[in-house]
């Protein structure tokens, strides 16, 4: 912020928080720049009240939430933040997949709550991950870096992606490419790493979670309209697959209120990309952004 207000002439909101979308349609109108989170949606309607903007700089990889078509047609830039979270949100991908296995916050809350009594042959019992097969779906930059920790657990790697791993990616990873079938029928962890587009929306939905084994988890901190989140709450009660680690939700902030009862899901609120690094790198990356299309140039991150 401070970067930001040595550059530009700061409108709208300067708190910890999206703007409403009331701010939104009653400021952007002065704005040549648009600095957006993921949870602002630049339509059609936005874009009409935008009379000045040259640049939208989404603070997040994923740019679902922008009409790019409606920005093209208007002339104005789309940026985003590539990269800069991809080994972050990775790490939180696998402390998602190690904290449902091995039921961490259930242990956690057990010793804060002062409800355990001591060691116990078969007390809050998790299942193994290291040597279980791992299933990435999408092969994309945050797959890639999943993948690439893999070996470390000694996990073997299933993906199914519109892109293929090199030879030497696949060796260095021990990764195979399958089907969307084969990975959810085989793998132990399935791990998402799509971005949301017409394509991917309830990619996951009954059918796929039907495939996946009983012992299994599936893992999303990529976005949550990738799954069917109502079947996913329906699976997960009737234990197939056997547990979920989610970071994101169809409808954020709100989650759906079956899946907050259930005791094998662990939710996080969205914070992939939450360290105070990849937030700086992020914020970095928008100033540049937007400092590139305000002097008449290109972006370094443009996406449209
Ligand atoms: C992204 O960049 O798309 C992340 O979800 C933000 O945390």
């Amino acid at each position: 912020m401070e970067e930001m207000m040595r550059r530009f002439t700061l409108i709208g909101n300067l708190e910890d928080r999206p703007m409403t979308r009331l701010e939104l349609l009653t400021q952007v109108g002065q704005a040549e720049a648009l600095a957006v989170t993921l949870a602002d949606t630049v339509d059609t309607e936005l874009l009409s009240h935008a009379g000045r903007l040259r640049v939208v700089a989404v603070y997040a990889a994923g740019y679902n939430n922008i009409d790019l078509q409606a920005a093209t047609a208007r002339g104005i830039m789309v940026t985003n933040t590539p990269d800069v979270l991809t080994e972050t949100t990775a790490d939180l991908t696998w402390g998602l997949m190690l904290a449902v296995a091995r039921k961490i916050p259930e242990g956690e809350r057990l010793v804060r709550e002062a409800r355990w009594s001591g060691w116990a042959p078969t007390h809050v019992l998790g299942s193994e991950v290291h040597g279980r097969t791992l299933g990435i779906v999408g092969m994309g930059r945050i797959g890639r870096a999943v993948a690439r920790r893999a070996p470390g657990f000694g996990m073997p790697v299933l993906y199914s992606s519109r892109r293929a791993l090199g030879r030497d990616e696949e060796q260095r990873f021990n990764a195979q490419a399958v089907s969307l079938p084969d990975l959810l029928t085989a793998a132990d962890f399935v791990s998402l790493h799509v971005p949301l587009t017409e394509h991917t929306r309830h990619l996951i939905g009954k059918k796929e979670l039907a495939l996946m084994r009983s012992t299994a988890f599936l893992i999303n901190t990529a976005r949550g309209a990738v799954v069917d989140e109502a079947a996913l709450a329906e699976a997960l009660a009737s234990g197939r697959p056997a547990g979920a680690g989610l970071d994101v939700y169809e409808h954020e902030p709100d989650i759906h209120p079956a899946l907050l009862r259930l005791s094998n899901v662990v939710l996080l609120p969205h914070l992939g990309s939450s360290t105070a690094q990849a937030r700086l790198r992020m914020g970095m990356m928008v100033i540049e952004n937007i400092t590139a299309v305000l002097s008449g140039g290109q972006p370094p991150n443009r996406v449209m």
